[in-house]
């Protein structure tokens, strides 16, 4: 069976622009641990990323706060300025050209942006600025 949580509505998402999460996943060991995504939206297209970059592990977002070459309409990173393709998440310019971002299965249901099949923590939670805490909202699956 497949399970969809909903992570937003698809017009809290402006075209053109990226959003980024907190949530809790468990890892192998059974604890809460912080895992930041974000989502991309082009027209109509969502994609669905971990935030993590592939150059040394970074959130992309966390220098100096933003997921976008608003210029060039790229997802970048702003630690060392790598360019990604938000359609496919690879890096075509940068220190990690020939990487690419690890994509997370998204769908579009009934309006909102779901995450599919993925084991989240009981408590989860969106929109937490520290990476490191672990948060406390509860997403409802559907
Ligand atoms: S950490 Fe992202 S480009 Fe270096």
């Amino acid at each position: 069976m497949t399970e969809l949580f909903a992570i937003c509505a698809t017009y809290e998402i402006q075209d053109g622009d990226a959003r980024g999460f907190v949530l809790a996943r468990l890892d192998a060991d059974g604890n809460k641990k912080a895992w930041p995504i974000f989502i991309a939206r082009r027209g109509n297209s969502f994609h669905g990323y971990e935030n993590v970059c592939p150059h040394e592990g970074k959130r992309l977002d966390a220098y100096p706060g933003e997921f976008l070459d608003r210029e060039a309409n790229f997802l970048a990173c702003g630690r060392h300025q790598a360019k990604f393709d938000p359609d496919t998440g690879a890096c075509f310019i940068g220190p990690c050209k020939g990487k690419s971002l690890t994509p997370i299965e998204i769908v579009v249901d009934d309006g909102d942006v779901c995450l599919v099949n993925v084991p989240l923590a009981e408590e989860d939670g969106l929109d937490v600025e520290d990476p490191n805490e672990v948060p406390e909202v509860l997403i409802t699956g559907d």
